[in-house]
């Protein structure tokens, strides 16, 4: 059973979903450059996206109707500093004013990521995360944010999947700023992340010590192909193994660091790539492992492993997997074992900070939209969340992704993972069948899942 006071929520990020990225002394941000080449889908930009910079008051009503008590959003940097360092662009201050209290009027409580994914473009010329300065300069943005809002926001998320702002921004130059690195040096950027991470904890405990502070990484979860104990640990040894092919997604070269003060020296990964960091890197682990309060876990999916003759095999997925409208395999097990594994090696309390799925969301005749995939998929995953709990592991929220369909990066309007539908030449919203159904979830505080209507 989910606790009493357990976080129902949704989640969006500033790029996706505000718009106005032209207005009010808001910055560029690597994502408008990026768009501005055409190198989205159809040409798409996040220039308007679902315009909540102007709609934000109709956006949080319908917040109130959900029945969320929690959300989690992200600030523009650039719309804060348009610069990056320096001068506050009090317009962007007041934005997030007015939007912050609007959520505490509705009884919702604000969760804050600092920063997911629209990097200053003015510290991009700089060398960006490649720059060590690079943790300094979040840190004084950090800052602005703490000394503006912890008056009234208690929970802040420092970051938002490095594995994807780094791996497909710098690796596999899919995303912004679109570049294809080195290893060296995007060893030296992740570790300037986590550096950055760990002084806005520190600034965040000198600044107000009675907020909260949590990291947001993302996993592909593993599951045992069988419950004997030899694949259960075959899944656990894969879960936090690096895979050289695609080495920047993975969990523990993220998150070791973080939460065990240590980067993962025993994989292979790390003999190849320990070398490419700084030397000071053990002295700078005490900084980015400054102990945070809650861990974020954003996870969609996973794969299966069995214990073979050799160590661990990949189990392909079964061929009546069902797959989302991203091609995203359908894998409820995910936040059982996902959360039950990090919780076994961090320790700490997690919310699940994103989960959900695109769907094909048309607008049907009758004016709705009735996206049964969606609520099938959410019922599915979150009674594999509440086994994780009612087996004690700590899982303080659920954060679905997205409370409305929004810019999804590169795939820019093509794909839709919300529960409310955009029209995005009449910004109309028309929340689908899945706002109603979550609705009754949260209402029930997660008793409603438990009703299989045949
Ligand atoms: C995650 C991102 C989020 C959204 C979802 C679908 O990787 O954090 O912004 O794009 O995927």
């Amino acid at each position: 059973m989910f606790k009493k006071d357990f976080m129902w929520g949704t989640a969006t990020a500033a790029y996706q979903i505000e718009g106005a990225s032209h207005e009010d002394g808001r910055g560029l941000s690597v994502w408008d450059v990026f768009c501005e080449d055409g190198k989205v889908y159809a040409g798409h930009t996040g220039d308007t996206a679902c315009d909540h910079y102007h709609r934000f008051t109709e956006d949080v009503a319908l917040m109130k109707e959900l029945g969320i008590n929690s959300y989690r959003f992200s600030l523009s940097w650039p719309r804060i500093i348009p610069n990056g360092t320096g001068e506050i662009n009090q317009k962007g201050i007041d934005f997030y004013n007015a939007l912050i209290d609007e959520l505490i009027k509705n009884n919702i409580t604000p969760i804050i990521t600092l920063f997911h994914w629209d990097y200053p473009y003015e510290l991009e010329k700089k060398g960006g995360w490649r720059n060590r300065e690079s943790s300094d300069w979040f840190a004084e943005y950090a800052e602005a944010v703490f000394k503006n809002f912890s008056d009234r926001v208690k929970y802040f998320v420092t970051l938002n999947e490095p594995q994807c702002f780094i791996g497909q921004g710098y690796a596999q130059g899919i995303h912004a700023p679109g570049l294809i690195c080195s290893n060296r040096d995007i060893v030296t950027m992740a570790h300037n992340v986590m550096l950055a991470h760990g002084k806005a904890v520190i600034k965040l405990r000198e600044i107000a010590p009675d907020c909260k502070i949590g990291y947001a990484p993302t996993a592909s979860a593993a599951i045992p192909a069988t419950d004997s104990e030899e694949d259960i640990e075959a899944a656990r040894t894969s879960f936090f193994d690096i895979d050289m092919n695609n080495w920047t997604w993975n969990v523990s070269w993220w998150s070791d660091p973080i939460m065990l003060g240590r980067y993962p020296e025993e994989t292979k990964a790390f003999k190849k790539l320990g070398k490419y960091l700084p030397e000071s890197y053990k002295e700078d682990l005490n900084i980015i492992s400054q102990p945070i309060d809650f861990y974020c876990q954003n996870i969609y999916n996973g794969a299966r492993f069995k214990q073979g003759k050799n160590g661990p095999e990949w189990v392909p997925n079964s061929i009546n997997m069902p797959l989302t409208n991203c091609n995203w395999p359908v894998v409820p097990e995910s936040l059982y074992w996902g959360p039950k594994f990090l919780y076994e090696r961090y320790k700490k309390p997690i919310i699940i900070s994103e989960n959900g799925m695109a769907g094909y969301d048309a607008i049907s005749l009758d004016g709705e939209v009735h996206d049964a995939d969606r609520i099938d998929f959410i019922h599915k995953y979150l009674l594999e969340l509440e086994k994780a709990v009612d087996e004690g592991i700590e899982i303080d929220g659920y954060m679905y992704w997205s409370l409305m369909d929004n810019f999804e990066w590169s795939k820019g309007f093509s794909v839709r993972f919300g529960l409310v539908h955009i029209d995005y030449i009449t910004q109309k919203r028309t929340p689908k069948d899945s706002f109603h159904w979550y609705k009754n979830v949260i209402k029930t505080g997660g008793k409603a899942l438990h009703e299989i209507s045949k």
